[in-house]
């Protein structure tokens, strides 16, 4: 794990749009893999800015969005699609045909599951995931449980994460969904490069707890730890219950 420390949310949500437009430059074809949330809103904002000034072009990309809700389709407006359309899709060049999601209104959910596995190994695997971290340490929807899933699967949300969603819904708690299907931790842990993303104090015990040279199935994150190309871009505040020497050996020379 290379840490980056920024000091502000706004410059952390640059330095990750510009590691996507480097990965563009790189492989046009370059299949991503895509968070929703509010981490995400300025990173979509800043790929929008340099899709406009000609610095990213998605025309030959492919993107796999990591979650969505049991019981949305695509068109329902409180659905992730819709918040990936609103937030990105419109904003940049990327073909509708290039853009990979499950279906929260599938028949057979676990049949969805299993499709969506297959599509990204004909695209030929994730070159590059952008990734958030939940407060209580989750990645996409993988909750902190017992045992994780290694697969795209169907995953039941806790209280905290269906409060951290309320927003999308009106604020309305009881309109949110109480499963959403997610790609799997192993999932995850096979694209290529992996970006994760932490602003706001609110992130910081997540984000200590993901990086203590331990793994535990109760805090999903963790697992990263066995990537050997991942890299955590934070603010000062999410950065601050990492103790100060575990950051100077995770920083790599980054200037905090
Ligand atoms: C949500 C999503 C995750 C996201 C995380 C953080 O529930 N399923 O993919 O990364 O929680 O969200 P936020 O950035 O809003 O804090």
């Amino acid at each position: 794990m290379k840490f980056r420390v920024y000091d502000t949310a706004a410059e952390a949500a640059r330095a990750a749009a510009s590691i996507v437009a480097a990965q563009l430059k790189r492989k046009p074809t370059s299949v991503f893999g895509l968070p929703t949330g509010r981490t995400s809103l300025a990173i979509y904002d800043e790929l929008a800015t340099l899709h406009a000034d000609g610095a990213a072009n998605f025309s030959s990309a492919r993107t796999f969005n990591i979650d969505e809700f049991v019981g949305h389709s695509a068109k329902d407006r409180h659905s992730f699609f819709a918040f990936m359309d609103t937030h990105l899709f419109r904003r940049i060049n990327l073909p509708a045909a290039h853009i990979h999601f499950l279906k929260g209104d599938a028949r057979d959910l676990d049949a969805e599951c299993e499709r969506f596995e297959r599509e990204i190994a004909d695209a030929g695997g994730i070159d590059l995931l952008l990734l958030g971290i939940g407060g209580n340490g989750h990645i996409g929807f993988n909750e902190p449980s017992k045992t994780v899933h290694v697969r795209t699967h169907r995953a039941r949300l806790m209280l905290e994460t269906r409060r951290a969603n309320v927003a999308l819904f009106g604020g309305r708690l009881a309109a949110v969904p109480r499963e959403a299907l997610t790609m799997g931790v192993g999932t995850i842990l096979d694209a290529r490069a992996i970006v994760l993303v932490a602003t706001g104090r609110a992130k910081s015990r997540a984000v200590d707890s993901m990086s203590t040279g331990r793994i535990s199935a109760l805090k999903p994150a963790s697992f990263l730890q066995l990537h050997d190309n991942v890299e955590v871009i934070l603010d000062l505040a999410a950065a601050d219950k990492l103790p100060k020497r575990r950051l100077d050996v995770l920083a790599n020379g980054h200037p905090h």
